[in-house]
């Protein structure tokens, strides 16, 4: 029989691969016991053959005719990354070619993917090749820890997403999570805490507990386990990056060693003091330790978020300064990042950084993670720097992926698989030369409201699909509509090996109203501020409030207008509805999320005018601000009769900032 297909839209293979040609002949049927040739050094071939016998068990044979061939070679036509393949289907038999044991791994990902939808393969002709040489994950096992078993679940599930790196979260404030032989205090004391729950630790003050104090909640790796999972990664061609958090995020090390933060304070000290030498002889310490475990060529060493707060006024700090002519905090910062690139340089590593660590000075071999939006990764790579893209916006997978009310608490935000299928992280308009610099993609699942394994699971996948797939297929053969149900599949069939995802069949998506603009007499009538809205939550601009377009449930995007407290009036605006109009209904929606200062108004009032000097108030809703968990939404409105041209709309807040999308005047 004659199989001709469309070109690579149909194959059910993700991440998409580069190039697929249908090829004029027969099918390849899989033979019930079919035969297996492996050509390959013997740990590449053990490697590949491990995944045959997974997926297929006792049907495979090894023998001299083959019907499925691998084969490693110096050469391959179309392959141009080491990582690449090709894999071809011919009436008789399947082979796979690449230069690497990546390669022919990433080969077998792509059969055993296309022989899950059935034992019959239409002839082709695959050329192959990731589009980033980087494509990541990172699992935050600080916040909660997370054992090695679940560690290497995640790692087997990813591999076959053609993901090559795993970034390990090992040190934070709510525990540090690796053994040091030299410090057992870090691990007999700062990675147990009060409570069981990020959440619970908080509310009890943060406390550190000794691992046989009762009550005591936490774990640790063992140097043997992470060899055990850095071996299991490696099996899998993933190197494992271990972040060990400095200057700050670094309480539970503070608590443990008080002499290493600049006030000596057990509780309350994030960063470490950089004017002393004890901090340098630690670091150096943890790190020997941590370069013998973990052989990947990049060590993240943190660099996020330093308050710098005690920095200012500790003598050590200051005579640091002084000493090295640092002109301030953020130079300090900057030399601490410097010397420990100069530390994993001689030991022959990168130091990997988040993007904090351009503050001060970039150091100038290291490789910056971008989370703060795209700019820090931009400007690594315009200086010649490698960048690795993981901006919160599409890459932070403890954000929401449906609708808020329908989920588990996030720590906010919503960002469903499609928001994080469009992010291309090496943007067109780069210039040619700075691309390149641009390594890599990951995702990344902080871990503070994610208590257990089963939640990780669920917001990992098929978020971390989607990550794949930017990582590895060409920009322009990316297509959501194809890309959707394959995503689809795999979070189906991953249920069936034992993954708690997220199920897309039951997807709510964004706020209602999101997708249909609303019809109302102050839709595109002029808005005058009495007060500036928020630079940095601009909208639409002096539009945005009545361009009939509603929010969705992320006050960034795009819809909703930011209010800052300006002499305690932060909404202020008078709608001109052009003539006197018989209205029967105001009102604006607001939202709250207090984690990140969102709050609902406290007092709104909605007047009206014939002649906009004189106004007449239709009513006033005062609203108790209260502390609420997640997000939620509250319509501040009046129904009623009234003559008017102009509608004043105030509205005030003791808290946080403020959020409205739209007023609606009917
Ligand atoms: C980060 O999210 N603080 C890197």
């Amino acid at each position: 029989m004659l199989f001709s297909f469309l070109l690579s839209a149909v194959i059910p293979v993700t991440p998409m691969p580069a190039d697929v040609r249908s090829v004029d002949a027969d099918a390849f049927v899989m033979p019930e016991h079919p035969v297996l040739s492996i050509q390959a050094p013997a740990t590449d071939s053990v490697r590949i053959a491990a995944c045959a016998v997974d997926d297929w068990g006792a049907r495979f044979n090894i023998g001299t005719k083959p019907q499925v061939r691998f084969v490693m070679t110096d050469s391959v036509a179309g392959v141009v990354s080491p990582e690449g393949y090709s894999l071809q289907i011919a009436p008789d038999v399947v082979t796979a070619r690449a230069v690497s044991g990546a390669g022919l791994f990433y080969a077998m990902q792509t059969l055993r993917q296309l022989v899950a939808s059935g034992d019959t393969l239409p002839a082709m002709d695959i050329v192959d090749n990731p589009r980033l040489p980087y494509r990541g994950m990172m699992l935050d096992i600080s916040r909660h820890f997370r054992d090695k078993e679940f560690i290497k679940k995640q790692i087997d599930a990813v591999a076959r997403l053609k993901i090559n790196r795993v970034h390990l979260h090992l040190t934070d404030a709510a525990g540090w999570r690796l053994e040091i032989k030299k410090y057992p205090e870090l691990t007999d004391f700062a990675a147990w805490r009060q409570g069981n729950t990020w959440k619970e630790w908080n509310a009890q003050g943060n406390k550190y507990l000794h691992r046989d104090d009762p009550g005591a909640v936490g774990g640790f790796l063992t140097q043997d386990d992470a060899r055990e999972i850095v071996k299991y990664a490696a099996d899998r061609y993933i190197t494992v990056i271990p972040e060990i958090e400095m200057p700050s995020h670094s309480e539970e090390v503070n608590a443990t060693f008080p002499q290493l933060s600049c006030t000596h304070e057990q509780y309350g000290q994030p960063d470490f003091c950089v004017g002393n030498e004890l901090t340098f002889e630690f670091l150096q310490n943890v790190l020997d330790e941590v370069l013998e475990i973990f052989p990947s060529a990049d060590i993240h060493i943190g660099g996020d978020e330093a308050s710098k707060r005690a920095w200012k006024d500790c003598a050590l700090c200051k005579a640091r300064m002084e000493a090295e002519g640092l002109e301030n905090v953020d130079e300090l910062q900057s030399y601490l990042i410097h010397r420990i690139e100069q530390y994993l340089n001689s030991k022959g590593r990168n130091l990997l950084g988040w993007d904090e660590i351009m503050e001060g000075g970039l150091a100038p071999n290291a490789t910056v993670m971008s989370w703060r939006g795209i700019e820090g990764g931009i400007r690594a790579a315009q200086s010649g720097h490698r960048a690795i893209m993981s901006p919160g916006a599409y890459c932070y997978l403890d954000n929401y992926q449906d609708a808020p009310p329908t989920q588990p608490e996030a720590i906010g935000g919503y960002m469903p698989l499609k928001t994080v299928y469009s992010y291309n992280p090496v943007p067109d308009t780069l210039d040619a030369s700075v691309k390149p610099w641009i390594q890599g993609v990951q995702g990344n699942l902080w871990c503070e409201y994610i208590p257990t394994a089963e939640h990780a699971e669920y917001m990992l996948y098929p978020r971390m699909i989607a990550i794949a797939e930017i990582g590895w297929t060409p920009q322009e053969k990316r297509d959501w509509d194809d890309f959707r149900p394959r995503a689809v599949a795999i979070a189906g069939a991953m249920r069936e090996r034992g993954y708690n995802t997220f199920d897309l069949n039951t997807e709510h998506g964004n706020k209602p109203g999101f997708d249909t603009p609303v019809e109302h007499l102050a839709r595109g009538k002029k808005v005058t501020y009495a007060v500036p809205w928020w630079n940095r939550y601009t909208a639409g601009a002096d539009t945005t409030l009545t361009d009939g377009l509603r929010g969705g449930w992320n006050y960034t995007d795009g819809r909703w207008q930011g209010f800052l407290n300006r002499a305690d009036q932060r909404v202020d605006v008078t709608i001109d509805l052009e003539k006197v109009t018989d209205i029967s209904y105001v009102g604006g929606e607001f939202m709250q999320i207090i984690g990140p200062g969102v709050w609902l108004p406290q007092r709104v009032e909605i007047s009206v005018s014939t002649d906009g000097k004189k106004f007449k108030t239709l009513t006033v809703i005062n609203h108790e601000q209260k502390a609420t968990e997640g997000l939620s939404f509250k319509m501040f409105d009046w129904q009623g009769s009234a003559r008017a041209r102009y509608v004043r709309f105030i509205a005030n807040s003791a808290e946080g900032c403020q959020f409205l999308d739209e007023i609606i005047v009917r």
